[in-house]
């Protein structure tokens, strides 16, 4: 197995904008180059945080308040982080989470329009010390996202959630937050064209990847 220290990589986007899709063809792309790699996601990476997904995405939790949504979405990644992202980086294994905090940011402060002041310090000390080394944001217009999630259900496939049923307006204030991110760390943050075919779209994530991380 490779010697290169291990990365920590992070797919953020709209519902529907096919990250998972592209995280999963990431993590055999560095596995067939011989790179341990464990592919993970939030909220739902661990056993409590499945159990807290479920919750989170249930179409029935209509009652619930943005806050509690905040509150879960930050236990889960908590847990997610120091149960799962960093004994994996220990130990030398890459980590590729489709999304991580930046999706926060994104969701509850932008979608939300949620003041996150009272997370500072609870951020600063037990997040931001785990900043992913790389971050793919994928872009692409909320109203055709939105579209392909309708499509799937119609066609049999995964339901929509409970944030899948927000309207246009909360998706286009999520996808300006997550274009307020690259612009505010365009080192960190790579955008990426998520409206092409799924190989290319992994062809645009690999070639953004440090030509360093993979000598
Ligand atoms: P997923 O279906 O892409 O796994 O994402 C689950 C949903 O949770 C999706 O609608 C985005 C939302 N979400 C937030 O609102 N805040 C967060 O911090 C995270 C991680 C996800």
């Amino acid at each position: 197995m490779s010697k290169i220290p291990p990365r920590f990589i992070t797919l953020e986007g709209i519902d529907g904008c096919g990250k998972s899709t592209q995280a999963r063809l990431l993590s055999e792309f560095l596995l067939g180059r011989g790179i341990n790699t464990e592919l993970t996601r939030e909220p739902g990476g661990t056993r409590i945080g499945k159990a807290i997904r479920q919750v989170l995405q249930n179409p029935e939790n209509q009652e619930m308040i943005p806050e509690t949504e905040l509150l879960l979405y930050l236990a889960d990644r908590l847990q997610h982080l120091q149960e799962k992202v960093v004994p994996a980086l220990a130990e030398g294994t890459w980590v590729i989470s489709d999304r991580f905090h930046d999706s926060t940011v994104a969701y509850q402060g932008g979608g939300r329009n949620l003041d996150l002041a009272f997370l500072d310090s609870i951020v600063r000390e037990k997040i931001q010390p785990f900043q992913p080394d790389k971050t793919f944001v994928l872009l692409l217009s909320p109203e055709i996202a939105l579209e392909r999630l309708r499509q799937r259900e119609a066609n049999g496939g995964v339901g929509l959630s409970r944030l899948d049923l927000e309207s246009v307006k909360f998706f286009q204030r999520v996808d300006l937050s997550f274009r307020e991110l690259l612009r505010r760390e365009p080192k960190r943050c790579a955008p990426i064209d998520a409206s092409q075919s799924i190989e290319k779209i992994q062809h645009q994530i690999q070639s953004q990847l440090p030509a360093d991380w993979l000598l």
